[in-house]
């Protein structure tokens, strides 16, 4: 199984935010993850549809908006104006969670739907036919640089039995928070087909081109990851 790169931009160097898209897509990025946030449903305010709109302008790549926002409903046609091309929505914040995904389909975004760690795979079991990207929330969301949750790699693979006997032709596994060389391995053989990547990738003291060559050789050689995995030492603005 082919797996894709989304190096998430919540790590990147603002001020230079076109130039550090750029630069991934070079490296052989496959997407641009773009996390927004709320400070509501997560304890962290972060990017909206203007900045969504500066990726689009930087990039062909398909751009995959992360919604971890209360109401989420209220805000996707933004992001579809704004040149998503994948959206995902918590199903946590959607009590409508069908209604939502119809509508994001009819705006012509490929619709996503993830959960925190904690909540169980079976809410979306009734919307995996539905969706073109279901998500594995690896880390509690709202930072970046956290530590992979290793009960994560089973529930990888509890879901792609369920994309493998429900999901939609196409439809993409995707895992989010903590990825890096050594977690990468396990989350692929897991299952995952697409794999969001950070501080792993931006904050790389080898730069980003060499990182996502690690990620991508990590996931192609598979492996566990031990209990008790890395923990990431990172900065302080929105990364922990
Ligand atoms: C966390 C976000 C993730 C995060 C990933 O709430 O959804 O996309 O930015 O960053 P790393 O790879 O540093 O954990
Ligand atoms: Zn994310």
């Amino acid at each position: 199984m082919t797996v894709r790169i989304a190096p998430s931009i919540l790590s990147a160097d603002f001020g230079r935010l076109a130039e550090q898209v750029s630069e991934a897509a070079e490296a052989g990025a496959d997407w641009i993850h773009v996390d927004v946030m709320d400070g509501h449903f997560v304890p962290n305010i972060t990017i909206g549809p203007a900045v969504t709109s500066a990726v689009r302008a930087a990039t062909d790549l398909p751009v995959d908006v992360h919604l971890m926002i209360e109401e989420p409903d209220r805000y996707f046609c933004a992001f579809a104006d704004a040149g998503a091309d994948y959206i995902t929505v918590h199903q946590e914040t959607c009590p409508q969670l069908h209604r939502t995904i119809e509508r994001m389909r009819e705006l012509g975004v490929h619709p996503g739907v993830t959960l925190n760690p904690a909540t169980s795979l079976e809410t979306l079991a009734e919307v995996i036919p539905e969706v073109d990207l279901a998500v594995i929330m690896s880390v509690n969301p709202g930072f970046g640089g956290q530590a992979y949750i290793p009960a994560s790699t089973e529930k990888i693979r509890r879901l792609r039995a369920m994309l493998d006997e429900n999901g939609a032709d196409g439809a993409q596994l995707e895992v989010d928070g903590g990825i890096n060389g050594d977690t990468a391995g396990a989350a692929s053989e897991a299952g995952a087909s697409v794999l969001v990547a950070g501080a792993a990738v931006f904050r790389h003291p080898d730069g980003i081109a060499e990182a996502i060559r690690l990620i991508r050789r990590a996931a192609e050689e598979g492996g566990a990851v031990e209990d008790g995995g890395p923990a990431e030492e990172g900065g302080a603005d929105g990364v922990q």
